[in-house]
């Protein structure tokens, strides 16, 4: 592995503009953040640099709307530490602000996302962002599956160094790297594009593969059973993964029916005005008592519609791995959100701030954001 030069370890920060892009993708409900988990994850980093006596200007996304707006993260986390917000990325009010900057103040910019940019991994806008900052610190490991402008683009131009949450994440995930076996592999979720290619993967390390949540009406879709108005995809290659030997998926659903009461089903039995929303009951407590034999577990994505109130399977299963004796680690924005509210959080070997960032890592040994910083030329 790689070492990673991490930004605790830097000297004489006095002064400096640190640009830190952070995780701070968090659920919210009703505008408001309905579990900081990952915003208390990157304060460290924070806190470490104001203390420091460096100007902090943090930049995250929100969300994939290019409307969603950074206001209610900044508003919590300036109770944990005193951070302004800009309701901007650019223009001559945010050019004063970051002149007019005391040391050991920190500033949150508005959602890098509010353009095509950031995805695009535009140069000029990676480029302006640098201007900002002498120094640039990644404590995004949850972003960093993805070659965007804050991630890889603004490395190019500045001294890169990892966050402390970053660090972190990638200590104890690369102890995964080489999973125990039997390893069961629990999906759910529903970030198809990300997730799907990385199933594949999976096929080739992990040796049983339980798949929920949207992604499972996917492949249930797949294999020809009825799906009704449930979230699924049409997605190339989703039949040969449904019909995988080490795949297994739901032989029982909560449905919503089309009066909006719910039912369990068997998968053959979904009608056409029905809508998945849990893995059913039998089927949780099956796969809860198969993970007792498993050495190590990872788990990523909710088994059901969480916000809803639709979370008995993802307790279950979350309860079979708290249970069981193998190394676990659970990740994703939602995953964790559901296991904190559970009081689960604990019960674990790792909980990782990251979700397709954590299965990516895992597949493919790195990722651009590591990358990034362990190839910067300007440090
Ligand atoms: P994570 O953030 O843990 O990586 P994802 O972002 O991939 O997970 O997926 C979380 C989302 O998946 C939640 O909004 C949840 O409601 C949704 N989801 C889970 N099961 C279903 C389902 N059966 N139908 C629709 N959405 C689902
Ligand atoms: C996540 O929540 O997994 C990260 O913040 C990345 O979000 P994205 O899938 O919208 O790029
Ligand atoms: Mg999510």
């Amino acid at each position: 592995m790689s070492t990673l030069p991490s930004i605790a370890r830097v000297k004489q920060l006095k002064g400096k503009r640190v640009l830190v892009r952070a995780e701070l993708n968090v659920p919210l409900t009703h505008g408001k953040v309905s579990d900081p988990y990952r915003i208390i994850q990157t304060i460290p980093t924070i806190t470490f640099l104001k203390r420091a006596g460096a100007k902090v200007i943090v930049i995250a996304h929100i969300g994939r709307d290019p409307q969603g707006t950074l206001k209610p993260v900044a508003r919590y986390m300036n109770r944990k530490t005193a951070i302004g917000f800009v309701p901007e990325l650019f223009g001559p009010r945010v050019d004063k602000i970051i002149a007019d900057m005391k040391n050991g103040s920190a500033v949150l910019l508005e959602n890098l996302r509010g353009t095509q940019e950031e995805e695009h991994n535009d140069a000029v806008f990676a480029k302006r962002l640098a201007s900002y900052a002498d120094i640039y610190v990644d404590d995004a490991f949850g972003a960093a599956h993805r070659a965007h402008a804050s991630i890889v683009g603004i490395p190019k131009y500045l001294p890169a160094y990892a966050g402390i949450s970053f660090a972190d994440e990638y200590a104890n995930l690369s102890k995964v790297l080489d999973p125990r076996h039997p390893f069961a592999f629990i999906l759910g979720g529903a970030k198809f594009e990300t997730k799907m290619p990385l199933l594949k993967k999976y096929v080739d390390i992990a040796d049983a593969i339980y798949v929920g949540g949207a992604l499972g009406n996917t492949l249930l879709k797949a294999q020809g059973y009825e799906v009704g108005r449930s979230v699924a995809e049409d997605v190339r290659g989703a039949k040969a993964l449904a019909e995988h030997s080490r795949i297994h998926l739901p032989y029982d659903v909560l449905v919503e029916k089309r009066d909006k009461t719910t039912t369990v089903r068997l998968v053959g039995e979904i009608m056409a005005s029905d809508c998945i929303i849990d893995i059913g009951p039998e089927t949780a407590a099956y796969w809860a008592e198969e993970l007792q034999s498993a050495k190590e577990i990872l788990m990523n994505g909710p088994m059901g519609f969480y916000e809803r109130g639709y979370s008995d399977g993802t307790n279950v299963l979350l309860r079979g791995i708290a249970k069981s004796p193998a190394r676990s680690t659970i990740g994703g924005g939602d995953t964790v959100a559901l296991a904190r509210s559970l009081h689960m959080e604990k019960r674990f070997t790792f909980v990782s701030t990251a979700g397709g960032a954590m299965l990516d890592f895992l597949a493919n040994d790195t990722l651009p954001g590591v990358d990034a910083i362990v190839k910067n030329e300007r440090r």
